[in-house]
This record gives structure tokens, sequence and C-alpha cells, in this order.
């Protein structure tokens, strides 16, 4: 039986975050080079943003290049930037028929012309889509965007559109790249590994962490129901205690 028939309907993360880790040592596992995990990484792709669309969930963030990965031997950046392009190209047509949005954050204009121009014109051929929306975070780490989010406030402090104490947490929310999004309550990690790496610091402030051992090329549909089911057994209790969120009178 699939976990996907254990799973409350009623209570799925409406955002799922995840950091897609692992490719290089799954290529590697299999004396290939790191590309090979890179290109293998895309059908996970494929069958994780399908297997969030159909249980339900309305947006779907992917950390697929971070700034930090600038400083990558150029030949990784360069397979990386190309499958990038080669798969937006692909995959338009799937996203349309699955009514699945295509949005990004990050420092796009960072992004090679014909990159950032494929990535465009995908946002703009999916933009009317409303199953599900697929956010994916390309040149991007937090404290970027965070640096960027103040730049921006300062800014209307200088142009006197706004007085510094109007500045609150909705507000800087505002200003960040994920303006128009909700706060993502999973942050999944695969590779085994335990950090955060620059993704959405501010943002997972309340989320539930899942991490695996499983290398994101092997990542498939149950792996994501296994995350969702794991969430679904948790108590989040946002610095409460257990009795308030039972409505017990204490
Ligand atoms: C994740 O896999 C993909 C990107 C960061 C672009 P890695 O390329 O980091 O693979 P490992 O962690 O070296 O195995
Ligand atoms: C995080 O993976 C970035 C992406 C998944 C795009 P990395 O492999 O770059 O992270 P570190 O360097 O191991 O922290
Ligand atoms: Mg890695």
């Amino acid at each position: 039986m699939s976990l996907k028939d254990k799973l409350d309907k009623n209570k799925i993360p409406q955002h799922i975050a995840i950091i897609m880790d692992g490719n290089g040592r799954w290529a590697k596992q299999r004396q290939h080079e790191r590309t090979f995990g890179h290109e293998n990484g895309v059908i996970s792709v494929r069958e994780t943003v399908e297997a969030a669309a159909e249980i339900g969930v309305k947006f779907l963030t992917l950390y697929a290049f971070s700034t930090e990965n600038w400083n990558r031997p150029k030949d990784e950046v360069d397979a990386l930037m190309s499958l990038l392009v080669k798969t937006i190209n692909e995959e338009t047509k799937t996203l349309n028929k699955n009514n699945i949005r295509l949005q990004a954050i990050g420092d796009l204009e960072s992004l090679e012309k014909d990159t950032y121009n494929e990535l465009q014109k995908a946002i703009e051929n999916t933009a009317t889509n409303s199953q599900m929306t697929l956010i994916l975070a390309l040149s991007y780490s937090s404290r970027w965007e965070i640096c960027n989010a103040i730049q921006k406030i300062a800014k209307q402090i200088e142009n006197k559109s706004i007085t510094s104490n109007e500045i609150n947490q909705d507000f800087i929310s505002a200003n960040l790249n994920t303006a128009n999004y909700p706060d993502p309550e999973l942050l999944i990690r695969t590779s085994g590994e335990y950090r955060i790496s620059n993704f959405l610091l501010w943002q997972i402030a309340y989320a539930e962490l899942f991490f695996t051992p499983v290398l994101w090329p092997d990542f498939r549909k149950e792996n994501l129901y296994e995350a969702i089911f794991d969430f679904q057994n948790r108590e989040r209790r946002f610095g409460k205690i257990s009795e308030q969120l039972l409505n017990f009178k204490i």
C-alpha cells in the first residue's frame, strides 16, 4: 500500500520547500561525472512536482541553484545552466497540461541571457495556471534576499514613502522575493546533510524540517508522501503547550 492512502487529505501542507541535494554523490557512486547526477535529478523534479500537484500542495519551492553554487567549477555551472534551459523548454507543456504556474526567486539578473529569457518565457506561458505554483530558487540565497529587502525598505524611507515605525514582520515579508507566497510549513532536505545552506532563513521560522538520506536522483513520489506523513504526525505548537492546542480549559 502506498503511503499516499494514509495521508490526511485535510492536512496537506500548502507550501513545501525542498533542498534537492546529493546529485554529485549519486553520480560518483555509479562512476559517472557529477553532471550525470544532475540530469537524473530532473526525473525526481518531474515526479515530485506531479505528486505534489496531485495531492493538493499549492506551492512547491525547489532550491535548484544557490548563490554559492556559482563558485563551483565552470564546467559544472555551465552544464547546470544548459540543463536548466533544456528542462524548462521541455517541461512547459507538461506544466500547462497539469495547470501548474512557474515562478522563480533569486538574483535572476545574474543568470545568462539565454537562461533568463527561457525562464521568463516559461513564467509568462504558465502565468494563468492555478492548480499549483512551482517556485524555482535560482541564484538564490537567503542572505542575498534579506539584504535586497533591506535596501528596498531603506529606499522607501529615503524617499519618505514610509516611516521606520511602519517596519514590522509583515512589511519585511512583503519586501522579500517570496512576498506573494505563504511561508513553507514543511522543508525537506535530501542526501543526509543536516543544514539549511542559506535557504529561506526568514520564511522557515516555524517550518517542520524533514531530513532524508535519500540522494535527490533517487527521490520519488513515495519519498514525498513519507515526508508529508511524518509532518502530519507532528504537533506544531508555535510556542504554546499541548493542552492549549487541544482546546482544554487550563
Ligand atoms: C544538488 O546536488 C544540486 C545542486 C546543488 C545544484 P549536488 O551537486 O550538491 O550533489 P552533492 O551534494 O555534491 O552530492
Ligand atoms: C544546496 O546544496 C543548494 C542547492 C540544493 C541548490 P549544496 O550542495 O550547494 O549545499 P552545501 O554546499 O553542501 O551546503
Ligand atoms: Mg550538495
